[in-house]
């Protein structure tokens, strides 16, 4: 369970890198170089149909954080895990579902010290991992 934990750090920490090295040029998609490893609404890689149902929302309201992933939650094929993390890749929140729960929805309340800038990361157990940047 640690060196996946650390794994998907390490992964957030290098996509949040890449993410502060690229261009600032807008694009309609930015590929990163974990295509094909984790997946955003930007960069989809062979899950490009896929982005409504995997790609976390995220909504804020003061110092909570809420985490939607609009996808079935079936025996066979359901969200299995939230997180979030800020830049540092430090996991602030995680929430493990199971197919008995109805929806894969998280909330988390910040701590005093979170940076500007977060990560909220779900997990399908046929879709693979999804994140979404977002600034609070
Ligand atoms: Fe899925």
């Amino acid at each position: 369970m640690t060196k996946r934990r650390d794994f998907i750090k390490t992964t957030l920490l290098m996509a949040a890198g890449t993410a502060i090295g690229s261009s600032s040029v807008a694009t309609a998609k930015t590929k990163s170089k974990f295509t094909g490893i984790v997946y955003s609404a930007d960069d989809p890689g062979k899950w490009e149909k896929k982005v409504g149902s995997h790609a976390p929302k995220v909504a804020v309201e003061g110092k909570n954080v809420t985490i939607t992933t609009k996808h079935g939650m079936t025996e066979q094929h359901y969200i299995v895990r939230h997180t979030l993390v800020c830049e540092k890749g430090y996991v602030l929140g995680e929430k493990t579902f199971y197919p008995t729960n109805k929806k894969a929805v998280s909330t988390f309340t910040l701590p005093e010290k979170h940076g500007s800038v977060l990560y909220a990361t779900s997990f399908c157990n046929k879709h693979d991992l999804w994140v979404t940047e977002f600034s609070v």
